[in-house]
């Protein structure tokens, strides 16, 4: 069985301020009514994965405490001893620090792709109705959990954008924003890539998951990825230095579903969208699958997914799918059936 993450601890990380789960299983239920943590252990999932959250982090501190904790233990589902990360956070100096095997990380990158994770939640909503940076984001995050070498370039395009901005505004040296423009060329090629790639793979696997979800809008929707070739970007120099930022690049790309050239958000049902963004995130989680060995889904109130017509059994359904290297961590109000699942019940005092 492949246990990717065995326990936690977290201590003063917003309502808790101190609790332990072991983990036995794959599957994983967290049960509780409202307000009695559920989402907040996954977003300090999140943490161990990403090494943040949805929020900023002063907001997981516990109300009139100095700092919170997050502890975490993996098994490699291909054996091998246990590694553990700790993400900790100092609210008075506003500093985090985060450590593997009890050793500082210097950089936030180190971190990811250790723990992959993929959520659904209520932000999921915005695979459909959301601004296309979430999406891009969404993407970037995924990718560079994937593979190490999109992380770098994707760090290194922001750092690159960064410097030639501020070179936009303060300087007239025309070959400084050349060679600035020429390095972001680079990293945007590179960074496209690997996004074509991904969407087209997504494209692909959603195909299958929406003749079920969404039989009679499948054939017409398209996840498209809208760029420029940039191979002209010089041109645009002028313009730039007047306006003071850089006006081509990977970081402008948009992602968006779409049938016949129109937006998804403009014409599908509430219920039409809800099943698209599960259904998106699904093939995400699928395809990350392939790409790592462990990967953890972590699913904030199935119910806000569930749908009379098409799907009144998310939970089955997502077992049904899970790919054999995958673990669940799924929220609900209410304990589940079947014999799979390890149920965690939250009490409303912790
Ligand atoms: N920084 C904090 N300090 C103390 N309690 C907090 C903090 N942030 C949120 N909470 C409390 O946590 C609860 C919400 O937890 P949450 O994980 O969202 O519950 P659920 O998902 O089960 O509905 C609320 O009672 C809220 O007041
Ligand atoms: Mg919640």
């Amino acid at each position: 069985m492949t246990v990717t993450l065995r326990e936690i601890q977290l201590s003063n990380f917003k309502k808790f301020s101190n609790l332990k789960i072991s983990f036995n299983s794959n599957a994983v239920a967290i049960v509780g009514g409202n307000a009695t943590g559920k989402t907040t252990i996954l977003e300090a999932i999140l943490h161990l994965s990403t090494g943040k959250g949805s929020q900023p982090a002063g907001t997981y501190v516990k109300k009139g405490e100095g700092f919170f904790r997050v502890k975490g233990v993996i098994i490699p589902a291909t054996g091998g001893p246990p590694s553990e990360v700790v993400v900790f956070y100092d609210a008075s100096k506003r500093e985090k620090k985060i450590l593997v095997n009890k050793k500082l990380i210097s950089r936030l990158a180190n971190l990811i792709g250790l723990m992959p994770t993929i959520s659904l939640n209520m932000h999921s909503f915005q695979w459909v109705w959301g601004p296309v940076e979430w999406r891009r984001k969404q993407v970037d995050l995924l990718l560079a959990q994937a593979n190490k070498t999109y992380l770098e370039t994707l760090i290194k395009h922001y750092r690159v954008l960064e410097q030639r901005n501020k070179a936009l505004r303060t300087t007239k040296d025309k070959t400084l924003l050349i060679t600035y423009g020429q390095l972001l060329f680079e990293t945007s090629s590179l960074i496209r890539r690997y996004r074509n790639k991904l969407i087209n793979d997504i494209n692909e696997m959603s195909s299958q998951l929406l003749d079920y979800l969404l039989p009679h809008k499948k054939h017409l929707l398209n996840l498209k990825y809208h760029h420029h070739s940039d191979e002209d970007w010089e041109n645009k120099l002028d313009r730039e230095m007047e306006l003071g930022y850089t006006l081509w690049g990977a970081q402008r790309d948009q992602i968006t579903w779409e049938a016949d050239g129109q937006d998804a958000a403009s014409f599908l049902s509430r219920g039409e969208g809800s099943r698209l963004s599960l259904t998106t995130v699904i093939a995400l989680w699928l395809w990350l699958s392939q790409h790592k060995k462990e990967v953890t889904f972590l699913v904030d109130d199935w119910e806000a997914f569930q749908d009379k017509k098409y799907l009144n059994a998310v939970p089955s359904f997502l077992l049904e799918v899970k790919p054999h290297n995958s673990s669940i961590f799924l929220t609900s109000w209410n304990i589940l059936k079947g014999s799979h699942w390890q149920q965690v019940v939250l009490k409303q005092k912790h």
